[in-house]
């Protein structure tokens, strides 16, 4: 018996699951479920990935602890998973006393053996906020295009890499102040080392092509020392013996895959250094996307040597999801949460479709709804579960019990004996191609029934026995092909099941028909999708829980055309201070044609606005206006000057329809909060 340790990429705790996330876990419970069926011993273990800079802001600006965000977060996607028929055998967190411990005993290995050095780095720091800010938190002009508002790593126009000290005019997006650059000591893991062991294990077949090739251009470009520290503030573990520094985010992640082995270990007493020691003969696979391979091809397999665990057997990557055609993307409507689809549609169909299309590469594998709704009715409504939805009437008229003999013993065997090529092409991950084989068997199910059409068999008394015989069949038939989409499909293939009588979670079962057994009551098992739907779920829009972090743009636009979906809960309106101010003066913007400058009386204070209302005001028809305006955005500096939050207006689709600044009634006085 195999032993097996699967794992699939942590979610992080601080948002959603979508459906790029599902994509993987999915394709990581199918594996699991056959390994399972196959008579393996195989477990399936995930966790949160809870620590890191975005958590940390991310619960200051939700106003509530790190630990309580995530916590929360977890329950959301445990539930999601749960709904999603991904069964892990453990799902744990990154913040655990296991992972704490486990990272600690590793780095200390690194550090003992020599792997770990220190030197100073010059990073971002904001003075207000008191941290040091990662790349993604400064914003800036593009140095080689000039393109503003950019992150400080790449230019979204241009494609240019560079460090945030190279940005114009640099921001930090913690608080819009600007960033000064400062040095601390920063320890580093000394990649470099294992780059002979490395290439060995890249030797081996723990790869596939293109992520090996990938792994070549890194080898060519040089393993570059690691920093796997960060300084506090930082919502992680505290690295011992270095106060104030803290374990960067990547180094505990993958380690985080360990804690939730070594929490499986405990609860079940299995034992950890059975899997995990350097010569164990068991299996460990990780299920990753193509995004992170750096960290588990490279980082991962050398962090494990280089502190005395074992190798990965081999990284399972796979491409993006893409939905119809396009990235998941929030502004074009094609982000899809797992909650959102399940209020729409059941699981089990996107199961199947991810796996007709899921191959062994790192191919993008698109979704697109309306292609979903037909394959789905095509092969599981009307091939797979019609051949039971067509024999259970006969063999209940017959009394419920199957014949004892099969009237083509031929066909079932060459159904039944199929197995091990669909094993092998489900283990190859080649999902696609079983699929493709098992509907090919399928439809062979489905001619048998057609031709000796039981349905006239019936009308004559004298044909009863093989009438009976002709469902028996078409019941086995169905049985083994239930069997085979077990693992995509286990919640109809325990509906399944119940009418069968027996259980369909051995997948060698299948070599010794079901005769002479009693059926049970046949229930619908699966349901044909309805466009409708699909229409729904395309229309309710893409609900996110992004939270609002600070502003976009100097005027915020309530739109009439497109009204925004109901995802906002009362929480998040009380996080915004909206206030009445009054426009004490309004002036154009030198260099400007579509800013206004609006010097804001909030009541207790003044204030500065630059808001892109030029268009359609003249400064002084505004002096004296009362206006409402979001009074907690974090600064902004923008090329003429800082604006502290923003005015609200209405506007139409387009630009022609105009903008209005929105005003209480007269009467309120500025200062005062909206409700
Ligand atoms: O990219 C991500 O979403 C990470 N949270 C994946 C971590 S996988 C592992 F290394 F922990
Ligand atoms: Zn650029």
């Amino acid at each position: 018996m195999r032993k097996i340790l699967v794992t699939s990429a942590l979610p992080y705790a601080n948002g959603p699951l979508h459906l790029g996330h599902l994509i993987e876990a999915v394709q990581t419970d199918i594996w699991v479920r056959l390994q399972k069926m196959l008579g393996h011993d195989c477990v399936y273990v995930c966790a949160e990935d809870a620590h890191g800079t975005p958590i940390m802001i991310r619960a200051q600006s939700e106003g509530v602890t790190p630990e309580a965000l995530i916590a929360r977060v977890a329950t959301e996607h445990a539930r999601d998973y749960a709904d999603f028929l991904i069964e892990h055998d453990q799902f744990h967190s990154t913040h655990s006393p296991e992972n704490r411990e486990l990272t600690a005993f590793m780095y200390a290995r690194l550090r003992d053996a020599g792997y770990i050095t220190r030197r100073p780095v010059r990073q971002a720091y904001d003075s207000e906020a008191g941290m040091f800010l990662p790349d993604r938190y400064v914003k800036g002009g593009c140095p080689k295009c000039g393109t503003p508002d950019q992150y400080g790593d790449s230019c979204e126009n241009c494609g240019a890499t560079y460090s945030p000290a190279d940005l114009v005019n640099p921001v930090s997006t913690v608080t819009g102040s600007v960033p000064v650059w400062r040095e601390s000591d920063h320890l580093f893991f000394r990649l470099g080392a294992f780059e002979e062991m490395l290439r060995e294990w890249l030797a081996t077949d723990a790869l596939q092509a293109g992520v090996r090739a990938k792994l070549e251009e890194w080898f060519e470009a040089g393993l570059k020392d690691w920093d796997i520290s960060r300084d506090h503030p930082y919502f992680g573990f505290e690295i011992p013996g270095e106060p104030g520094k803290f374990f960067y985010v990547w180094f505990d992640a993958p380690v985080g895959y360990l804690g939730s082995l070594r929490a499986l270990c405990n609860r079940t007493g299995r034992s950890f250094d059975d899997y995990m020691r350097p010569a164990s003969h068991a299996e460990l696979y990780h299920f990753i996307g193509k995004d992170i391979s750096y960290f588990h091809t490279l980082f991962w397999p050398a962090v494990l040597e280089g502190s005395g665990f074992r190798k990965p057997t081999a990284v399972f990557v796979h491409g993006f999801l893409t939905v119809n055609g396009q990235k998941m993307s929030k502004s074009r409507g094609t982000f899809i949460t797992a909650r959102h689809y399940l209020d729409h549609l059941p699981a089990e169909p996107l199961r199947y479709y991810f796996a007709a299309k899921l191959g062994p590469g790192l191919d993008d594998i698109d979704l697109n709804l309306d292609d979903l709704v037909a394959r789905v009715n095509s092969d599981v409504v009307g091939k797979l579960v019609n051949i039971a939805s067509r024999c259970a009437g006969f063999v209940a008229r017959a009394g419920g019990t199957l014949a004892t003999a099969l009237p083509d013993a031929a066909l079932y065997d060459e159904l039944a004996g199929a197995r091990g090529r669909i094993a092998e092409l489900f283990n190859a991950r080649d999902y696609a191609a079983a699929i493709r084989e098992i509907m090919l068997l399928a439809d062979r199910a489905n001619q048998y029934v057609d031709h000796h059409k039981p349905w006239t068999l019936a009308k004559d008394p004298a044909r009863a026995a093989e009438t009976l015989a002709v469902a028996t069949e078409g019941v086995n038939l169905f049985r083994v092909l239930m069997t085979f989409l077990a693992p995509v499909l286990p919640r109809i293939a325990e509906d399944a099941a119940r009418f069968l009588g027996v259980p369909l979670d051995r997948w060698d079962a299948v070599a010794t028909p079901l005769l002479g057994v009693a059926l049970n009551e046949f229930q619908p098992l699966a349901t044909r999708l309805d466009r409708k739907s699909v229409a729904a779920l395309v229309a309710a829009g893409t609900p996110t829980a992004a939270p609002v972090t600070r502003a976009p743009t100097t005027a915020t636009k309530t739109t009439a055309a497109t009204p925004a979906t109901t995802v906002a809960d009362i929480k998040d309106f009380s996080r915004l201070d909206l206030r009445v101010a009054k426009i004490v003066s309004a002036a154009t913007v030198d260099g400007s044609d579509k800013l206004l400058r609006l010097e804001l009386d909030v009541g207790d204070r003044a204030c500065t606005v630059f808001s892109g209302i030029r268009a359609a005001y003249e400064p002084a028809q505004l002096n004296g206006r009362l206006v409402l305006m979001v009074a907690n955005l974090a600064p902004r500096k923008m090329r003429f000057g800082t604006s502290e939050g923003m005015v609200l207006c209405a506007s139409g689709n387009d630009d022609a329809q105009g903008l209005f600044l929105l005003s209480p009634d007269s009467g309120a006085i500025p200062g005062m909060k909206v409700t």
